[in-house]
């Protein structure tokens, strides 16, 4: 098995790079290879368009997924964007490390998946990606009784089923860490540790 890690976080003392090192350790422990895209320290441009692929057609009206869709029969993307695809065509499971901005990923990472899970390649008619399984790890702001837990249950749902449940991924029940920033250390160093628990049952069941 390999699994891709990808953060999505500016900062390296965060709660998110902490999880994302648990992450690496975990992985590392269980004897699983890994590759990695720290999204913030690859300075990755997230804004689709046009310098995405070198050679469309002069006089084209400009459409992305058409514009993808000739990138990949042209071998015409940009390097970052190609280096990306090449790190996905490996994996067998893709981590999506991030904290939960406006109820949905953040900027940096929503461009990755913009301009990396390209047409014709991760999704619609001939997509020659073959599907993953995916797992997020989020940290929220956090949730004061069971209603709310509900709800940020349902947005995370959300955030899998326009993607990846879309493009037909098989989904691992995602790691939540509500409420980081209001934690104890001695709480925070728990969640770090159900983050190992959840890594080593979750890809155990994904490995078999
Ligand atoms: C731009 C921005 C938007 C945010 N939006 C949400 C949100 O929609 N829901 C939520 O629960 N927390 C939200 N938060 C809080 C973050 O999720 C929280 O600070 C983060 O998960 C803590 O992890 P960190 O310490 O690793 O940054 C937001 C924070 C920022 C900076």
């Amino acid at each position: 098995m390999h699994v891709h890690l990808v953060v999505a976080h500016p900062e390296k003392s965060s709660f998110n790079y902490a999880l994302h090192c648990v992450a690496i350790e975990t992985l590392s422990g269980m004897g699983i290879r890994y590759s990695e895209s720290n999204l913030y320290a690859d300075s990755f441009n997230p804004v689709a368009g046009h310098d995405d692929v070198i050679g469309f057609p002069d006089g084209e009206s400009f459409n992305l997924a058409k514009a993808q869709r000739f990138a990949l029969e042209n071998n015409a993307f940009i390097r970052q964007i190609k280096h990306e695809q090449n790190k996905l065509k490996e994996c067998d499971v893709l981590v999506l490390q991030f904290p939960l901005w406006w109820w949905s990923f953040p900027a940096i990472l929503k461009g990755w998946i913009d301009r990396v899970l390209t047409s014709g390649f991760a999704y619609g008619e001939g997509a020659t990606l073959k599907a993953k399984k995916v797992m997020y790890s989020i940290t929220t702001g956090g949730a004061k009784n069971q209603s709310e837990l509900d709800y940020y249950q349902a947005k995370i749902d959300g955030l899998y089923q326009d993607v990846f449940a879309f493009m037909g991924w098989e989904i691992i029940p995602p790691f939540i860490a509500h409420g980081v920033q209001q934690k104890s250390h001695q709480q925070r160093l728990d969640i770090l540790a159900s983050y190992t628990a959840h890594i080593q049952k979750k890809l155990t069941l994904a490995q078999s």
